[in-house]
């Protein structure tokens, strides 16, 4: 068996797979599942300096930086308030994401102020992190901005960040610099032990169709290696940081020519996302609508979710209870997001005779004919079955409403004629 141990930001690694900044790192299980699947590090998606400041959100962060001066951009962006995503929620889950594993976890914080949220690499140190991946981007739209002065003012966020914790710090990267080499050489001397090409980034579309603008990320390819495998072969040896590859790493030769150019570690996000996470189950939507400090945006926020989940390429399925819990007849619960879901299933209780009974009733599927019919459902050891037939539904049903029309409650509440 070769040795494929190697060294990151001073952490001695298993091996030089890790797995990128992605949502996959927000599910302590599927941090889990990373380390079982053999990546030797996780970096847990951003906590974004917008978050810490209740400015905007993060989920559209790569889409309204630089466009603030674009009002009816920011207009589609559902707010943070809505997102579990608050700082102190990150914190507790790079706790719990550091019980979960004994590979390094790595946190990551996402900005480019110098504000009050820095403090925050050094509650990120002290929640456990094995090293801090410092993810800067800003797209500038002022033209009275100039490249240096930019430069300097990351150059000096690197410098705050470092003068906050003691573990090791890395530099997330944008390929969108002038002089690469120079910028980090200069990086390195403000404290950075890392630097991680590249970032990769959300991109606003319009949806002709709908006339609206979406988020939209395309996964890396494998062609997307060629970029920061250039860079990393061109920075190596002359800066004293180690050197990350991420974007288009998918396969075992991508990851031998992230080595081949002198990357320590080769970082995963695309292929993991693409192969790793493919159904998400949030089991009552009701915790979103309660947690909703604004009711009215609820759809919105919902229907950015979504987007964002099929961009993904997930499958998400989400529940709603509702208090009807046993009856005969069908009503729906008055329902935030309804007309946002392609497909509604109906699952109810029927109580006959002491007996609890399952049916199953497909209400929407869009863009599809389907079975309008009210099926009985059984679960037993063997799995769940859908009677082929809505016989034995019906059958429930019937008995059931006859048994409500003469219940002694009904008969005695009946106005006399
Ligand atoms: C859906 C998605 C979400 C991401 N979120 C983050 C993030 O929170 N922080 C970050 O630094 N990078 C984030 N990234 C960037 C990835 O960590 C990675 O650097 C980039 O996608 C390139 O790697 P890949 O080609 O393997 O996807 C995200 C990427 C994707 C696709």
């Amino acid at each position: 068996m070769p040795d494929l141990t190697t060294s990151y930001l001073g952490l001695k690694l298993k091996n030089p797979l890790v797995a990128s900044a992605s949502p996959l790192s927000k599910h302590v299980d599927l941090v889990r599942r990373m380390e079982e699947s053999g990546a030797a590090a996780v970096v847990l998606y951003s906590l974004f300096e917008e978050q810490i400041l209740h400015e905007s959100l993060s989920l559209d962060h790569y889409l309204t930086h630089g466009s603030e001066s674009y009002p009816e951009a920011l207009s589609y962006f559902p707010d943070l308030d809505h997102y579990n995503l608050h700082p102190d929620v990150y914190l507790e889950h790079l706790r719990r994401c550091k019980e979960a594993v004994e590979i390094p976890v790595i946190g990551s914080l996402n900005g480019i102020s110098r504000g009050g949220w820095v403090e925050y690499a050094r509650k990120i140190q002290e929640a456990g992190a094995d090293a801090l991946e410092l993810n800067i981007y800003f797209v500038p739209t002022d033209p009275e901005l100039s490249g240096a002065e930019l430069e300097q003012n990351y150059v000096e966020l690197v410098q705050a960040v470092r003068s906050q914790i003691s573990i090791p710090l890395a530099v997330k990267l944008s390929p969108f610099f002038t002089s690469l080499p120079n910028m980090a050489r200069r990086f390195a001397a403000a404290g950075a032990n890392g630097l991680v090409l590249f970032n990769r980034f959300y991109q606003p579309d319009f949806d002709l169709e709908s006339l609206e603008v979406v988020p939209s990320i395309t996964l890396s390819t494998s062609a997307d290696l060629r970029l920061p495998l250039r860079w990393i072969a061109i920075l190596y040896g002359r800066v004293e940081a180690d050197l990350a590859l991420t974007s288009g790493v998918h396969t075992a030769d991508d990851v031998v020519k992230a080595m081949m150019a002198g990357a320590k570690v080769a970082m995963m996000a695309s292929e993991l996302l693409q192969h790793g996470i493919r159904r998400l189950v949030v089991d009552g939507i009701d915790g979103f609508a309660d947690a909703a400090i604004r009711p009215g945006r609820l759809n919105r926020l919902l229907a950015a979710l979504f987007n964002e989940l099929r961009a993904e390429g997930v499958t998400s399925l989400w529940t709603r209870s509702t208090t009807e819990l046993f009856n005969a007849s069908l009503r729906l619960p008055a329902s935030a997001g309804a007309e946002l879901v392609d497909n509604l299933i109906y699952l109810r209780y029927v109580e006959l005779h002491s007996q609890l009974y399952r049916l199953i009733s497909v209400l929407k599927m869009r863009e599809s004919g389907y079975d309008p019919a009210i099926h009985e459902f059984r679960i037993s050891s063997e799995g769940i079955a859908v009677q082929p037939t809505s016989e034995s539904a019906e059958s429930i049903l019937r008995q059931a409403l006859r048994l409500a029309s003469t219940s002694p409650v009904r008969r005695r509440n009946r106005p006399r004629s």
